[in-house]
């Protein structure tokens, strides 16, 4: 992996999050998770390059990224589908996500992230804040997305450094 401008990736945002998935990942070489994401984005805030990630309470990978205040995205480019069928399927809480899916965790900067990625983010949490029922204007939203009340936990994350194979 080398360290690039994430100006300089060549790809869709879009496309590499919604279409291709990405690996949530957070945690030390003592205990991490990992999780699939299709939901977020990459823009500017603050006067900083950051990410934005949804994530529902329940999630187990949430404990590691609000333990840790660092998390990573791992980009495969397309590729990789089946192992982030699985990440997205199962609970960490039930399954060793790497040990079940080959999938390869490296340790660098604090965090963790997936070694087979095409590109990485790696992140350190800026702000969180919840979706309420009162955020919803679309009124579709709320019950089609969350007949279960779990709003998502919105993170906004600065690009510390982006990486790239
Ligand atoms: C394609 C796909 C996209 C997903 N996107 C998200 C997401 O953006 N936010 C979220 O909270 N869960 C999302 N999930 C669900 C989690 O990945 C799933 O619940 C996972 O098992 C959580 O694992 P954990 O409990 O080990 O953290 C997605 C699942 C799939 C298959």
């Amino acid at each position: 992996m080398k360290e690039i401008n994430i100006r300089d990736i060549k790809e869709s945002a879009v496309k590499m999050i919604s279409d291709d998935w990405a690996l949530l990942s957070a945690g030390n070489e003592n205990s991490f998770n990992t999780m699939t994401v299709s939901w977020g984005g990459i823009g500017e805030l603050w006067g900083k390059d950051v990410a934005f990630v949804f994530v529902r309470p329940q999630r187990y990978t949430k404990e590691f990224i609000d333990r840790e205040g660092m998390m990573t995205l791992s980009f495969f480019g397309g590729e990789y589908k089946k192992e982030m069928g699985f990440c997205g399927k199962n609970s960490g809480r039930d399954f060793d996500k790497c040990k079940e899916t080959g999938l390869t965790p490296e340790f660098s900067d604090g965090t963790v992230y997936i070694k087979e990625a095409k590109h990485v983010l790696i992140l350190k949490t800026l702000a969180v804040t919840e979706m309420t029922p009162d955020s919803f204007l679309d009124k579709e939203i709320e019950p089609s997305c969350y007949p279960n009340k779990d709003y998502h936990i919105v993170y906004i994350a600065e690009i510390v450094k982006t990486l790239e194979k």
